[in-house]
Order: C-alpha cells, then sequence, then structure tokens
C-alpha cells in the first residue's frame, strides 16, 4: 500500500501529530472476555436463512454449548435485501423478520449478531452501510442486534486509489464512523473489525471503537491455513486485552477438513491467543467428538481467563514451537506444538520461562497429572498435534 519511503513516513507523522481522528471508545463492558458464539459464514455461506439460524440457536442449547460459554449467534452475509424510500435496510426474503429471530435467539438466553460493510456492497454483492451508517446502526439497534461484523469489501477499491495517507483516513474514519453510530443507539454492540489486518489494525483499532479485529485474511478447513494464521499471531499478544481482541478468524472444527490432532492444535492455538470463538460448523448435526472439543471446559477457561493476556511464542526449532500463557492465577499454560506431520521429540525449557526448579504440570487435554517435569524437559508428540500444559512452580 505504501508505495514510496516518504509516503509512509508522512502517515506516521500524520499519525503521530494526532492528525487521524480516532473518536469513538469501545463501550465499557462488552467483550471483557473474548466472544464466544456461532457464525454462519464458514460452513453455510450464502445458504442461510431465518430457519437455519433458529435451528443452529436450537442447537447450541441442546448441544451444551451455550452453558459452556458460546452466546452470540451471527448472521454472516447475504441476509441484506433493498433500502426502502426512507433510506432504511431491509433484509432478503430469506430472513422475513429479523426482530422476531433476534426475539426467538433472545429468549433462549442468546445474542443476535448481524454483519454490514463500510461501502457500498459487502464481499457477496449484497447492500452494505456507506452512506447510511447512523441509520443501519439504529435499525439494528431497534431488531434487537447484539454483534456487528463490519467487513471492509468495496470500501477496499476506493483505498486502492488513494495515497497511503489518504488511504489510512479512509480506513480509519470508516470504522470510526459505525463505531459512533452504535455508540449512540446506547445498547451495547459488540463491534468487530474485518479489514484482514491492514495498516497494523491492533495499533490503533481499539481506539476506533474495536471489541476485536481480525488479523488476516480467511482461515479455510485445513491445517496449512489453521496453522499459517494461528502461529502468524506471534508478536501482537500486547495488543489484546478485556475489551478488545486480536482475531484470527472464526473456527474450522468440525467441518471435516481436518484430522482430530489438527482441529485439537485449532482449538488449543485459538484459546491460547484469547481469540474469539465462533463456532463455524452445522451444530445441528456436529459428532459427538466435536461437540466434545468445542465443549471443552477446560480450554475454554484458557480462552476465558479474565486477566485477559494473550499467549506468546517463547521459542521455536524448526517445525516445533512452544507457546505459553499467564493466567489470572499465576499458573502458566505452556503449549507445545509439533507443526510437522511426523511424531517428533519437543524440548522446553522452562528457566526461558522464569521457573528455577522443577515445574508441576497437568496435561489439560488428557487431565493427567505428570507430577514434577525437569527444567529441560522432552516429550513425545505426534505429528500435528498439540501438548497443553497447566504449569505452576
Ligand atoms: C469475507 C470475510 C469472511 C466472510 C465473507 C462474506 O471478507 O473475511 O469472513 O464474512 O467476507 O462475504
Amino acid at each position: 500500500m505504501f508505495k514510496t519511503i516518504h509516503a509512509l513516513l508522512c502517515a506516521l507523522l500524520a499519525g503521530a501529530a494526532g492528525l487521524i481522528s480516532t473518536p469513538a471508545a469501545a463501550a465499557p463492558g462488552v467483550a471483557a472476555t473474548p466472544p464466544m458464539g456461532w457464525n454462519s459464514w464458514n460452513h453455510f455461506a450464502e445458504k442461510i436463512d431465518d430457519a437455519t439460524v433458529r435451528a443452529q440457536a436450537d442447537a447450541m442449547v441442546a448441544s451444551g454449548m451455550r452453558d459452556a460459554g458460546y452466546v452470540y449467534v451471527n448472521i454472516d452475509d447475504t441476509w441484506e435485501g433493498t433500502r426502502d424510500a426512507s433510506g432504511a435496510i431491509h433484509p432478503n426474503a430469506k430472513f422475513p423478520d429479523m426482530k422476531a429471530l433476534a426475539d426467538y435467539v433472545h429468549a433462549k438466553g442468546l445474542k443476535l449478531g448481524i454483519y454490514s460493510s463500510p461501502g457500498p456492497k459487502t464481499c457477496a454483492g449484497y447492500e452494505g452501510s456507506y452512506g447510511h451508517e447512523d441509520q443501519d446502526a439504529r435499525t439494528y439497534a431497534a431488531w434487537g442486534i447484539d454483534y456487528l461484523k463490519y467487513d471492509l469489501c468495496s470500501l477496499g477499491e476506493r483505498l486502492d486509489r488513494a495515497t497511503p495517507l489518504q488511504a489510512r483516513q479512509i480506513m480509519r474514519d470508516a470504522y470510526a464512523k459505525m463505531a459512533g453510530a452504535l455508540k449512540a443507539t446506547g445498547r451495547p454492540i459488540v463491534y468487530s473489525f474485518c479489514q484482514y489486518g491492514y495498516d497494523s489494525v491492533w495499533r490503533w483499532g481499539p481506539s476506533v471503537g474495536a471489541n476485536a479485529w481480525r488479523t488476516t485474511g480467511d482461515i479455510s478447513d485445513n491445517y496449512a491455513r489453521m496453522a499459517e494464521i494461528g502461529f502468524g499471531q506471534a508478536g501482537l499478544a500486547k495488543y489484546a486485552g478485556p475489551g478488545h481482541w486480536n482475531d484470527p478468524d472464526m473456527l474450522e472444527v468440525g467441518n471435516g477438513g481436518m484430522k482430530p490432532e489438527e482441529y485439537r492444535t485449532h482449538m488449543a492455538l485459538w484459546a491460547l491467543l484469547a481469540a474469539p470463538l465462533l463456532a463455524g460448523n452445522d451444530l445441528t448435526t456436529m459428532s459427538a467428538e466435536t461437540r466434545a472439543l468445542l465443549t471443552n471446559r477446560d480450554l475454554i477457561a484458557i480462552d476465558q481467563d479474565p486477566a485477559g493476556h494473550q499467549g506468546e511464542r517463547v521459542s521455536a526449532e524448526g517445525t516445533l514451537e512452544v507457546w505459553a500463557k499467564a493466567m489470572a492465577d499465576g499458573s502458566r499454560v505452556v503449549a507445545l506444538f509439533n507443526r510437522h506431520d511426523v511424531y517428533n521429540e519437543i524440548h522446553v525449557d522452562f528457566r526461558a520461562l522464569g521457573y528455577k526448579k522443577p515445574v508441576k504440570a497437568v496435561d489439560v487435554l488428557t487431565h493427567e497429572d505428570l507430577g514434577r517435569l525437569p527444567l529441560d524437559a522432552r516429550l513425545l508428540i505426534q505429528g500435528h498435534d498439540v501438548i497443553l500444559l497447566r504449569v505452576t512452580p
């Protein structure tokens, strides 16, 4: 995006001089821990309608997911219809009555999320919010919407034609505008940015109202892409905390493209990263194994730890990586990952984490008490798998 060093320097100086507007901060108390729920896109894409959303909400309760902490039922792109003479947005024929759908979801103790774009068109070519931000926010609040995913889409075309400095201003103004519009409704609505990490959004997203921001392009249901995104979060931990989270995209757990140990890695990594946990599978048909992984209380407790620290990489040796996350109770979660597809021996140097004596460790996924591990521990790990340790001195 920055075509010359000069342009980059101008942009940085403009930011430092406060020329870039940063008006609306996130609503207090919203997303105190990473949002948990379900989103329609990964499994259903454009084949989503009112009946399907209701069925997913039913399954969220029946499967125990709601009681495990999954609350948001999020409709992604393709719900949008046309605007009436007053400019108000209406859903298309797939969603006959959005307010009635919100009432249905709320009656189950769940919340409803929706999707739009700061551009004139969404990524799937439906109506975006450009020029109608205040009106759309009011409509969402009147329907009873609790979560908005705001996806850059067609606004990106304007950025491509702009200088870096202009592009930066356009992007931030667009996201800030909707933040102000949501805030003005008085309804607590989780505001989730989706602009694929452009312009290091983690640095400025919170100051323009983001509760979460996508850090990358889209995930897909295979180990290579999931790992590229998940392990690519290294270095971003310091930007996350209560009310504002890095979002490495929605879960693919249960969609069928990965092996059990790969989905285990996916879920463990997202929990370690304090990422939003938005299931992306069909909850009405999921296997017992998928349900057990999604509702694993120990993994969810890692993700939802009230201290809100994001885990960070401690060491990497080829395809073997050690990550750690500090927990509110003073313990640590230490995750050992084997990115190779065959078994390997992974070394963990607990001294690098500040420990001076052998540590007490419990395997979070198997519940096995491993007793004391030496400061320089060696563990065998199968290909594409994870070993998750809860460690105390
Ligand atoms: C993409 C976004 C996806 C999904 C899709 C809908 O830009 O990253 O998560 O929302 O648009 O069209």
